[in-house]
């Protein structure tokens, strides 16, 4: 396995790998790799020849006032874990080699881009979709995979590839959750052992509007209620930043649950944002 730091070097190993035929499948991640990632990097492994894993904290989707410098690191922990799931190239570029001091090109999904997380973090999707892109550029997969944990994430990337035509297959993979139903994320290591021991409720409200819909209610303003009252009960230091009823693709909102719907969340506990989401089908 190969830890490469600088994009031409890993476009001209790409270039040699395509060259002789191979198909290359690509995970994009921040580091500090966990189950959830691991399941994304088997996943891939079995999706084609050669196996690119990027791990690179993106500095253009973080705001001015978010967790960029205390977002956690680990490069070794990381190449021991790439190496163990079978990873051909680590690519893990400092932020001077990815962005020049005048970088002035980006890609937006606007729309998409400003519902959900969007409404809160206003830049984030677009520092997402162009670091994807040049990511794509270099790497040219055949294969991309990405967690359904960032569901947002992953509508905005596919309707990206659409629009701009990119040759490659997106696939999402399911959330990979802790044993007691918190889903695995870099950050839940900010999480108090108090926070994080109630913070399970997250997942639990989900399954309870779940239960709900099952039971006979559609209409989403009610499911919300479901929601906010469960976490209210279970983690009353929690404030809800949104829960969110939308279609699954275009991230519009939805009324009255008839078809496949997303509920996507995202919870303050304490001074840690955390992410969920339950596709409701009916
Ligand atoms: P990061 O948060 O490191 O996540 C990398 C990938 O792992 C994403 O596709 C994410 O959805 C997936 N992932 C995270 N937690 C997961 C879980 N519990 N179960 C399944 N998959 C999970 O998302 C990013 O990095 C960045 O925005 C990136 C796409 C790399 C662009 O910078």
């Amino acid at each position: 396995m190969d830890c490469i730091k600088l994009p031409d070097q890993l476009r001209a190993q790409c270039r040699v790998w395509a060259k002789e035929g191979r198909t290359i499948a690509l995970v994009p991640t921040m580091g500090y790799l966990h189950d959830g990632h691991m399941s994304l990097l088997d996943h891939a492994r079995l999706r084609a020849d050669k196996l690119v894993v990027s791990v690179f904290i993106n500095p253009t989707q973080f705001g001015p006032n978010e967790d960029l410098d205390r977002y956690p690191r680990d490069l070794d922990h990381d190449l021991a874990i790439a190496r163990e799931h079978g990873v051909d190239v680590v690519f893990a570029p400092d932020p001077a080699a990815m962005y020049r001091p005048d970088h002035s090109t980006w890609v937006e999904v606007p729309e998409m881009g400003k519902r959900l997380c969007g409404a809160s973090r206003p830049i984030h999707f677009r520092g997402v979709c162009t670091v994807v892109l040049k990511l794509m550029h270099l790497v040219r997969p055949d294969v991309a995979v990405f967690g359904e944990k960032d569901w947002q994430q992953l509508a905005i990337l596919r309707r990206m590839a659409r629009d701009l035509d990119l040759d490659v297959e997106l696939v999402g993979r399911p959330i990979f959750r802790e044993a007691d139903g918190l889903a695995m994320s870099s950050r839940n290591v900010y999480l108090t052992p108090e926070e994080r021991a109630k913070a399970p409720a997250i997942h639990g409200g989900l399954l309870e509007v779940r239960r709900e819909l099952a039971a006979g209610t559609r209409d989403t303003a009610e499911l919300g209620r479901i929601f906010a009252e469960h976490l209210a009960g279970k983690l009353p230091a929690a404030r809800v930043d949104y829960a969110s009823f939308v279609h699954p693709e275009s991230l519009e909102p939805v009324a009255n649950i008839t078809a496949p719907t997303l509920l996507a969340v995202a919870v303050f506990v304490g001074k840690v944002r955390l992410i969920d989401n339950i596709l409701l089908e009916v």
